[in-house]
């Protein structure tokens, strides 16, 4: 088992293949760590031959349309990413000093930085990602898939996931996710999970329980918009990619309708102690079924 401690704009939608909808209205693999017998091993292993089959296609899909998307847009994501989400924060500030928890899909790691009285191993898929996590010394950051974390059962005091779920593109694989997420953890340790919810219709994007769940979402990187000139326009017209062209990115996203984030929860082995709405996400407090 090796630890790599390095640590939008405005749509419409269509459908593509699938039943996916294009939402087009706004706005890494690399060390993933072996299954091992010592560490938490979900009930994944142990799926029937058709859940397995659905299952890696799912994996399949998301490392198309997830992974490989973070992966490129890390150092532009990051660069947005700073400000904690309050109900995030006042959970991380509520845990008692000493306590050692899990950040499972950390992104660039905002988290690390909420409360220093506590330690976080956080993982993410990307290492992209991990690799500017990894800059909130003293924690940890490891590159880890949700499905695949290397943690000892039984061992942490609190877990954060905060919008990561979403992207398991099949129901299967985001109770699993869940599970991951709360296997690690001692008896009555605490898991605050959130996931983008579908009913958004005070937001710019404007779904409602109406729309499609399964939506593909942009993710632009803007160009810079300056005219080219002399070596660089010569080398544009010769068909090579303009760099002041805006690139959009799409990540598929499963959004999540009132109550079953809790339905998620349970079936994956959890007690859900708290939950609610805040900013169009679900969010979700939750402990693990006494043994
Ligand atoms: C919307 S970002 C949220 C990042 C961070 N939790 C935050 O609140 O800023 C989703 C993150 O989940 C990660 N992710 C997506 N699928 C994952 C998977 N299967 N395993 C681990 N991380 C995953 C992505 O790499 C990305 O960093």
């Amino acid at each position: 088992m090796r630890y790599v401690r390095h640590d939008r704009y405005d749509l419409t939608l269509r459908k593509v293949g699938g039943g996916v909808v294009v939402s087009e209205k706004s706005t890494s693999d690399g060390n993933l760590p072996k299954r091992g017998s010592k560490f938490v091993r979900s009930s994944y292993a142990n799926r029937s031959k058709s859940m397995s089959a659905r299952m890696e296609q799912g994996e399949q899909y998301e490392r198309e349309h997830v992974h490989d998307v973070y992966e490129q847009i890390a150092s532009h994501f990051s660069s947005t990413r700073y400000r904690p989400w309050p109900i995030v924060e006042r959970f991380l500030k509520s845990l008692p000093d000493g306590s050692v928890g899990l950040d499972v899909g950390c992104g660039n790691g905002k988290y690390l930085a909420v409360n220093s009285d506590i330690f976080m191993v956080a993982s993410d898929r990307s290492s992209n990602l991990i690799a500017i996590a990894a800059q909130h010394e003293p924690h940890s950051a490891i590159v880890s898939d949700i499905l695949e974390l290397p943690h000892h059962r039984e061992s942490f005091d609190f877990a954060i996931s905060i919008a990561v779920v979403h992207h398991l593109s099949t129901v299967e694989r985001r109770v699993e996710a869940v599970r991951s997420i709360l296997e690690p953890l001692r008896q009555g340790g605490q898991a605050l999970i959130y996931v983008w919810a579908l009913e958004q219709e005070s937001s710019r994007r404007g779904w409602s329980e109406k729309d499609e769940q399964d939506v593909m979402v942009p993710w632009v990187i803007r160009g810079s918009k300056k005219p080219l000139k002399g070596v660089r326009a010569a080398r544009d017209a010769d068909g090579a990619t303009h760099e002041n062209e805006d690139k959009v990115f799409h990540r598929y996203y499963h959004l999540y309708s009132k109550g079953e984030l809790e339905r998620d929860i349970g079936n994956a082995g959890g007690v859900v102690l708290e939950s609610g709405y805040e900013k169009d996400n679900w969010w979700a407090i939750a402990v693990k079924h006494a043994a």
